[in-house]
């Protein structure tokens, strides 16, 4: 007898759709097909609707440990499954930083013990983590090394050393916030005295676009794995178009890189303020038509959540950062009713892509044996995301007042139906952390 069958739903792959009924036992896809033999605890009937693998965001910072009052994992992690996310990789630069044995296991235990989707961590690259790292991945416990080329929230920029290092004496993903610190440096220089500028001047888009150049000759003297976080600018796709599919890097886009801009949004101020900066109008188009012709790789929300309380500080006090990781998949929603990025896309860059690059077990797809991780949804039903619909922890959005998809019918987590129709279950299981093939 399966626990659920969820009967008549379109599943979305990147390869195409196909109307089935699947069969869940046991948290796992046990059946996927016409009329499944036996019956279920639970029928749903998803005449009408899609079915895709849980949506899977590669780049949160939830502040747990250091300052679960500003977000822990279970804040975070509802959250997540409010925005159809069931799987979470959580960055390093929390207090004390993700950069060792003792600090990824005390990490691990905190997500065990809270977590409400699935969860891997990152390592952060510093000097004392760079002999570590190899063991920390042959052992399964990270998702990769996060390089934070260029400073931003906590103490992991690296130096040029450590930038080397983790290229000649790592192995494993590589995932890079890319921006330079000699031209931060520089502008910062150059508006240091000014009360108010805007941030895509004091952090500008030649930053990054330095940043991924000297990525790419380090990725052609080694042949390491890099996945770009946060791609914002036309520059970095521009230095990027001549090696797609050569070299083997792989680049995610945020949603406030693709729908927020300095000229859409300016007037949201510090709201708005993270690194790498919102962009101009220019440079948001070049990013959505990057997107529109398949040369971004996966969605991260980047989620980074600070208080209203710390962003109303003048610019130079406000911290960088904006909650994201339940309006993801909302937003895409919108973008896939007016056009500009299709199903079979939207699947591959939510949940697909990012479990090829990890090289996650189980996840990203919908067939028999594989984690029973789904989210069905609605198509083209859209609402504008008011205030009172923000329900994340730190109590805003950037996003009010844009257009998102209504809330998933269902988020199914390891087989438990865990919200429906935005409403979160009571007494939810926890996650699992994930885990790698081929290491
Ligand atoms: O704006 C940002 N905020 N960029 C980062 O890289 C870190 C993040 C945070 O943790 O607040
Ligand atoms: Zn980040």
């Amino acid at each position: 007898m399966y626990d659920v069958i969820i009967r008549d739903g379109t599943i979305v792959r990147s390869s195409g759709r196909l109307v089935a009924d699947i069969g869940i036992e046991d948290g796992k896809i046990a059946y996927v097909g016409g009329n499944p033999a036996g019956s279920a605890k639970e029928e749903i009937s998803a005449i009408g609707r899609f079915v895709m693998p849980g949506v899977i965001d590669t780049h949160v910072h939830f502040r747990d440990p250091g300052n679960p009052d500003k977000e822990s994992w279970a804040t975070g992690s509802v959250e997540a499954l409010r925005g159809g996310v069931t799987t979470v990789f959580d960055m390093p630069n929390t207090n004390p930083p993700t950069i060792d044995r003792a600090t990824v296991d005390a990490k691990l235990a905190k997500a065990a013990a809270n977590s409400v989707v699935n969860y891997g961590i990152w390592a952060g690259a510093t000097a004392e983590s760079i002999p570590q790292i190899n063991d920390l991945w042959d052992s399964g416990v990270i998702c990769g090394t996060k390089v934070f080329m260029g400073d931003s929230t906590g103490a992991l920029a690296v130096t040029p050393e450590v930038l080397e290092g983790v290229f000649s004496k790592t192995k494993g993903l590589i995932g890079v916030h890319a921006e330079d610190q000699p031209a931060l440096d520089a502008a910062h220089k150059k508006w240091a005295g000014h009360p108010n500028p805007v941030h895509n001047d004091v952090r500008p888009p030649e930053a990054v676009v330095l940043a991924v150049e000297k990525l790419i000759e380090l990725v052609k003297q080694t042949g390491r794995e890099v996945h770009i976080c946060h791609l914002s600018t036309a520059g970095e796709l521009a230095a990027l178009d001549a090696y797609r599919g050569d070299l083997p890097i792989t680049c995610e886009v945020t949603p406030h890189h693709l729908f927020l801009s300095t000229d859409n949004a300016g007037e949201l101020g510090n709201l708005i303020k993270v690194n790498p900066p919102v962009r101009t109008e220019l440079d948001r188009r070049a990013v959505m038509a990057a997107l529109k012709r398949g040369r971004l790789d996966t969605f991260g929300s980047h989620h980074a959540p600070h208080t209203m309380e710390e962003k109303m500080q003048d610019y130079w006090q406000a911290p960088s950062g904006l909650p994201g990781v339940g309006t993801m998949l909302p937003l895409v929603l919108g973008a896939l009713k007016n056009g500009r990025i299709g199903l079979e896309l939207m699947v591959s860059m939510l949940s697909e892509n990012p479990a090829r690059i990890f090289g996650l077990y189980g996840k990203g797809c919908i067939e028999e044996g594989a984690d029973a991780d789904l989210v069905l949804f609605r198509e083209g039903v859209t609402t504008r995301l008011t205030q009172e619909m923000v329900k994340c922890h730190c109590g805003w959005s950037p996003f009010v007042g844009r257009e998102v998809g209504v809330p998933p019918d269902i988020v199914m987590v390891n087989g438990h139906i865990a919200a429906r129709n935005g409403v979160i279950g009571n007494d939810l299981p926890l996650g699992k952390q994930v885990r790698f093939t081929g290491r």
